[in-house]
């Protein structure tokens, strides 16, 4: 038999798939929905000091291979999703929920971080640093001294079990400086990668961009995305203390492509295009396809192949 248990930081989970940041999260019924699926977890939608309608329509499409959104961080807004996931915690000991938060600029996360401080969760936190929709906000992960500035603050009252969520990087170099910062800081885990940010796609019949914000740039997801996934958990895997857990994220469709990111390193896996395409369903598909997959290898648990990928050098 094959078991699927995994673990970050000192939580345990049944089964390495969860939800994207974003992805049939909003509201606490989507949640309840999320948390009835055989899931090892669930994460909340990035919450902001205040609630936010989001970009204007549309601001989301299928491709071919992926999607493309540009939601702009629709969200009930942080005092709502600690609530509920201080709700959860209470009712559901044994499944640790992950609550994600994202500021509009750096000095929110002060604020945001003091409010979970004070707040009666115990569970991990994914700081959204990398968010590619707000329109006239960069990306905060790509800023370096920003980032080291945003944990700096944060950790000098933080004592919460905390990670962030990353944009994908490119360059090798960007690697090394990027985990040099988190190295420096008490992270329980990373979340590698948001979307590709500012992406575009066009409608062929229309001349016309598919959607709407920032004059049609969007963030890519889905099958677009598998590569620059699995070399950012991989790179950043062979960078960061191993006490620093990875969650991969981008571009699963199969339970070989989750198979593929725990290869590179990662310790759980978040679907975020296949869950808003496939439905709540895609959670026991993939649960017997990464079962299956493990099975044809002789493998029992995710510790037999998990960071093991070879290289031919
Ligand atoms: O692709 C994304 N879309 N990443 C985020 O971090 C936020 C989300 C949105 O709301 O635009």
């Amino acid at each position: 038999m094959v078991n699927l248990h995994t673990t970050i930081g000192s939580f345990g989970f049944d089964n390495v798939l969860m939800n994207a940041s974003g992805v049939r999260c909003m509201t606490a019924a989507d949640l309840d929905k999320l948390a009835d699926t055989v899931a090892g977890t669930l994460i909340t939608k990035s919450g902001t000091p205040e609630a936010r309608t989001g970009n204007p329509s549309p601001r989301a499409a299928g491709l071919p291979f992926g999607s493309i959104n540009s939601m702009g961080l629709p969200n009930l807004g942080i005092d709502y999703y600690i609530d509920y996931v201080e709700k959860f915690q209470e009712k559901h000991p044994d499944k640790p929920i992950f609550l994600s938060v994202a500021g509009l600029g750096p000095d929110d996360y002060h604020v945001i971080a003091k409010k979970i401080q004070a707040s009666n969760f115990t569970g991990p936190t994914e700081f959204n640093l990398s968010c590619p929709n707000v329109p006239g906000k960069p990306q905060i992960a790509y800023d370096i001294p920003t980032t080291r500035r945003i944990l700096d603050d944060m950790f000098s009252f933080f004592t919460k079990p905390a990670g962030i969520k990353l944009p994908p990087y490119f360059d090798l170099t960007q690697f090394d400086d990027m985990a040099a910062v988190l190295n420096d800081y008490p992270l329980t885990f990373i979340n590698s990668m948001n979307s590709i940010g500012n992406g575009m796609a066009i409608d062929p019949e229309t001349d016309t961009t598919l959607i709407k914000p920032k004059g049609g740039f969007g963030g890519i997801g889905g099958t677009y995305a598998k590569p620059i996934a699995l070399a950012n958990v991989r790179a950043f895997r062979l960078r960061l203390r191993p006490e620093i857990a990875i969650i991969g994220t981008g571009g699963v469709t199969s339970g070989r492509d989750v198979y593929d990111l725990i290869l590179c390193g990662a310790s759980m896996v978040q679907l975020g295009t296949v869950l808003g395409i496939e439905g709540l369903g895609v959670f026991q598909r993939l649960t017997e396809e990464l079962s299956a997959e493990m099975a044809k290898k002789g493998y029992t648990s995710i510790s037999d192949f998990q960071g093991k990928l070879k290289t031919l050098d």
